[in-house]
């Protein structure tokens, strides 16, 4: 069970620093499952020393380019993240998607990229709400997955678009039988994401392929982000 806050961005280096150290010890409380923060990039650092050395929680980026270095403005780079003591990056995100034109070839890539390098991997995939209703969701899902890499570090994430930032969550059967099709295809672990919350979190935990979640804006509040883990706990120790 594997629980990631995506802040997008959101907290800067100052927050980033108080909430790191607000949530250190969290771990400590939460047997059984797996907690990662993603920052900005810019608040990474910060965010790493507000954890300090002991904490378990583990910090990832929300993006890597696939190149070690190049020439290549504004793209950060898998050995400077792992130099700063980063353990996985975010790729694939449907925001990256949707605003910044990321294809699937491009997902690959960093993907791939990431991984040599000895990163772990968050992988996001999920179709739009026009692709859902026009039923092509399986062949949405077979596309972006197929580009994937087979690694022991990657986990996909599958937050249905029409979900992200909406308060709408997919509901648990929506969600399971999508997690199923997944691993059908690529097998590992699978998170849902897409308006987790406090209130949600656990009925979508327990359902038998969700194997852990992506939370955004439920993850920017301690006591939310908490309540999520804890969600998780239970659903760790019901498997
Ligand atoms: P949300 O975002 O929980 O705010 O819907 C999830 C995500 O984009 O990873």
């Amino acid at each position: 069970m594997l629980i990631a806050g995506n802040w997008k961005m959101f907290k800067g280096a100052h927050e980033a620093r108080r909430f790191a150290a607000q949530v250190r010890h969290l771990p400590e409380r939460m047997p059984g499952i797996e907690i990662v923060v993603c920052p900005p990039y810019t608040s990474l650092v910060a965010t790493l020393e507000g954890l300090g050395e002991q904490s378990e929680i583990r910090v990832y980026a929300q993006n890597v380019h696939g190149e070690l270095e190049g020439a290549y403005t504004g793209e950060v780079s898998p050995p400077m993240l792992l130099e700063l003591g980063v353990k996985g990056a975010v790729v694939g995100h449907s925001e990256r998607r949707q605003h910044f034109g990321e294809t699937d070839e491009m997902v690959r890539r960093r993907a791939e990229g990431a991984l040599e390098a000895g990163l772990a991997v968050i992988a996001c995939v999920g179709e739009t709400e026009a692709e859902r209703e026009q039923g092509r969701t399986n062949e949405v899902l077979e596309r972006q997955v197929s580009v994937l890499p087979r690694h022991d570090r990657l986990v996909i994430a599958y937050e249905p678009v029409w979900a992200i930032g909406t308060g709408r969550n997919a509901t648990p059967e929506i969600a399971q039988e999508a997690h199923a099709f997944v691993k059908s295809l690529h097998p590992t672990r699978v998170l849902y994401g897409g308006s987790v919350k406090p209130e949600n979190a656990r009925v979508l935990l327990a359902q038998p392929d969700v194997d852990g979640a992506l939370v955004g804006g439920a993850s920017l509040d301690a006591q939310s982000f908490e309540e999520i883990c804890a969600a998780g706990v239970e659903a760790a120790a019901a498997a």
